[in-house]
């Protein structure tokens, strides 16, 4: 192929910094591409002040990039599961190859996507989907293809971390910091996938399917949102020597699968720890290189579109001297992905942050530290602060140690019936990736 021929579709956030890339750096991508790479078709909807389209055919219909012989690579980005499903399905059918950054789309429909890649011997490539800039999918996928992977952990939401580095730094609300995220435009309009949880989710998916080489799952992560931490946790949890990151976290123990979202105590003196605001960081754990930790803006015009363009780059220097893309999507081919199963929620080990507000009388603590013993629970730390004035009851903090998840539960339910318990019992992970 003398020269890759690149279709984008959508020119919002991502699509306007991809054009503006190619705008700024033509000369620079032909040359470390050692191929020819030219955008030559936008499908979008309506105009975008932030980028000069002129160099380009535009068309108002996206499908009509994907109908147009002259395009070789249908870049996606578009984002939702309806449309973009379809136009990344028909964009394969055509025999084009595909570049999308839809985390949403490769987390539920990619098994799908994958296969029908594969038949239709196109590309389908998604750096840009998970960590925004960081180029997390190629290291997971080439750089570190010959360790045995045993864990990935990470910040994967710079919306989420925003909002819990502000609350910690400001002692802010959490309604208070996700208006200013949405005013600054990190949080989406509808910032539901951001805060419960659903948008790392949909990219843990994915980082397990590199790492352990298992198909994509969407509904496979343990998923808990970051709208349950108050100011009180982060507090309590600096007086205990961590700080609380909203992570995504996939382990591989024996034969099975810990995935899991949820925001988590990690110890102020890990690296991650250190990773505030809108930028994210992944933590990978192999068996030959050790720990490594890549860091750096999880979204944004430029940097996600750096993402798109290194996959374009990629494809532009593989297919410049042969016809197919050999490198499967996910690290193998879709048919030697191995499913394992997923280690159920009450059996996931892990040591536990609780808060509860008890009353202040003697032999109180003792109910509430024996239900957790009777159990085989042990408390690691314990803060009791003396009750507010005019106040019966105080604020209890435990660390407990290691507990299935399943016997906490129960320590909690029957904590929660005592009369002396106001509300319900806060809980929190703690990790501290000794084992990672
Ligand atoms: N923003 C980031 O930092 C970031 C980071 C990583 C990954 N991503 C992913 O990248 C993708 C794009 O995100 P974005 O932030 O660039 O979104 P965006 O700013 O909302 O832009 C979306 C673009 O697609 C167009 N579009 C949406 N639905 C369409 C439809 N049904 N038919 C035709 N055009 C349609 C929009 O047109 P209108 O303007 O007419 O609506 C707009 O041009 C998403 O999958 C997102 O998850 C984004």
């Amino acid at each position: 192929m003398a020269s890759l021929r690149i279709g984008v579709c959508g020119l919002g956030t991502v699509g306007s910094g991809v054009v503006n890339i190619f705008n700024d750096h033509r000369g620079l991508i032909e040359q470390r591409c050692n191929a020819g790479l030219q955008l030559v078709h936008i499908g979008a909807r309506r105009d975008n002040a932030d980028c000069d389209t002129s160099s380009y055919r535009l068309s108002r219909d996206v499908f009509e990039v994907v109908r147009d012989p002259d395009v070789d690579v249908v870049v996606e980005l578009i984002g939702g599961t309806t449309v973009a499903r379809d136009l990344v399905t028909q964009a394969i059918q055509a025999g084009k190859h595909v570049v999308t950054a839809n985390k949403a789309l490769i987390a539920e429909y990619g098994n799908e996507l994958i296969a029908l890649a594969e038949q239709a011997q196109v590309a389908l490539r998604f750096e840009a989907a998970v960590a925004g800039g960081i180029p997390i999918i190629k290291v997971l996928r080439e750089s570190l293809a010959a360790n045995v992977i045993t864990g990935v952990a990470g910040i994967i939401n710079g919306t989420g971390n925003f909002i819990l580095t502000e609350m910690a730094n400001a002692g802010r609300g959490f309604d208070d910091v996700l208006a200013e995220a949405q005013a600054l435009g990190y949080a989406e309009a509808d910032p539901t996938f951001d805060v419960d949880g659903t948008d790392a989710a949909h990219k843990l998916v994915i980082l397990a399917s590199l790492a352990f080489g298992i198909p994509l799952d969407a509904n496979a992560p343990v998923t808990e949102g970051i709208d349950t931490v108050t100011p009180a946790d982060l507090e309590f949890a600096k007086e205990l020597g961590f700080c609380v990151k909203h992570l995504g976290i996939a382990r591989r123990c024996g034969d099975a699968i810990d995935l899991r979202v949820h925001p988590t105590l990690i110890p102020t003196t890990r690296q991650i720890a250190r990773v505030d605001g809108v930028l994210n960081a992944v933590m990978v754990e192999a068996d030959a290189v050790g720990e490594i930790v890549l860091t750096g803006p999880g979204a944004g015009s430029l940097p996600t579109a750096s993402s798109v363009c290194s996959d374009l780059l990629d494809l532009g220097r593989v297919l410049s001297h042969s016809k197919v893309d050999p490198m499967p999507t996910l690290g193998v081919p879709s048919d030697e992905l191995q499913t394992l199963p997923l280690i159920p929620r009450d059996e996931v080990k892990g040591v536990w942050y609780l808060r509860l507000v008890v009353e202040d009388r003697p032999g109180v603590m003792a109910e509430i530290t024996g239900l957790l013993s009777e159990r085989g629970i042990s408390i690691e730390s314990l803060i009791q602060r003396p009750p507010t004035a005019g106040s019966s009851q105080v604020t209890v903090v435990i660390l407990t140690d290691s507990v299935a998840c399943g016997q906490l539960d129960s320590a909690i339910r029957n904590m929660e019936a005592l009369p002396t318990l106001s509300g319900s019992v806060v809980r929190l992970r703690v990790e501290s990736f000794q084992e990672v």
